[in-house]
């Protein structure tokens, strides 16, 4: 079961909006998407609650008898949000259980130099130095044009982890995500920039979560067709449905598609929340 976990110890770097959309992306391909919170606040939890149930389906941790979260059965990918400020212990226990870390950064000196120490502790962590986990940096709210997406590139090559690309500063992100949605949801080509943005990030992902990726930018070109292999056949579920998810799906309360829904009290977690997640 691959799993994807979005660090970065600054607050506010974009590590819940990464986490949604690589759970809708994974979800569009047809995998059984489980989007996890390592955080008390539980904000992706919020966000999956206003989104449509005519939506390719992810579905939240599952909350045992003894208050454990663990992964609801069905589940083939995960995508682990976490909190800012994560070291120690409860980084050691996240990354223990991942085949990807992505750290969002945004362009200060702050930003980098938290994202530098963050980066300097994961490399001590046998499965990121073993390479059984993969690092990469993506470059969060900055234009793709400009001196500060060069300047990012430039700081990721002197820490030697690779530099997958930029995300745009757009507005679009935030009201999509208030509506449970994310750009790989929205109908229509108005932000077709934003999604070719995601191309190389995706690209990088697409064989570590074995899920195959059609760039955007390749699409353009007619491409000769090939039959999907017997594996990745296996692993689709569902063109737009994980119907084995759609038990644990009912337990979210669905949203409507563009509508602003009240979310409803997340599980009360006492401490920092315990996960099973099982390799
Ligand atoms: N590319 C972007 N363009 C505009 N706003 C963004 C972008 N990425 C994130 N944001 C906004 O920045 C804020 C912090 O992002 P968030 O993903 O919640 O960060 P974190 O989870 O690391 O605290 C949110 O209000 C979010 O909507
Ligand atoms: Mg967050």
């Amino acid at each position: 079961m691959p799993v994807i976990a979005v660090i970065n110890r600054k607050g506010g770097s974009g590590k819940s909006t990464l986490s949604t959309h690589l759970a809708a992306w994974l979800s569009q391909q047809g995998r059984a998407v489980m989007l996890g919170d390592v955080d008390r606040q539980q904000s992706t939890r919020a966000w999956l609650k206003r989104r449509a149930i005519t939506l390719p389906t992810i579905v939240p941790w599952a909350l045992d008898q003894k208050n454990v979260l663990k992964v609801p059965p069905g589940v083939t990918h995960v995508v682990l949000d976490t909190p800012g400020g994560m070291h120690g212990f409860e980084l050691a226990k996240v990354v223990m259980s991942a085949d990807a870390v992505i750290m969002p950064v945004c362009h200060s000196m702050f930003d980098r130099e938290s994202a530098a120490a963050c980066y300097a502790e994961l490399q001590t962590l046998p499965r990121v130095a073993s390479g059984r986990c993969k690092l990469g940096v993506v470059g969060m709210r900055l234009d793709a044009r400009t001196k500060a997406a060069d300047a990012m590139k430039e700081w990721a090559k002197t820490l030697d982890v690779p530099f997958l690309g930029v995300l745009r500063e757009a507005q679009l992100y935030v009201r999509s995500l208030d509506s449970g949605l994310t750009m790989f949801d929205l109908p229509g080509n108005a932000h077709a920039a934003d999604l070719l943005q995601w191309d190389p990030i995706l690209e990088w992902l697409s064989p570590i979560m074995k899920v195959p990726h059609i760039s955007r930018t390749a699409a353009a070109e007619p491409a000769p067709v090939t039959a999907p292999s017997a594996q990745e056949d296996g692993q689709r579920v569902n063109a737009t449905r994980a119907a084995s998810l759609m038990p644990a799906q009912k337990g979210l309360v669905p949203g409507n598609l563009y509508a602003f829904t009240r979310p409803a009290p997340s599980p009360q977690v006492a401490g920092a929340p315990q996960f099973f997640l099982r390799r």
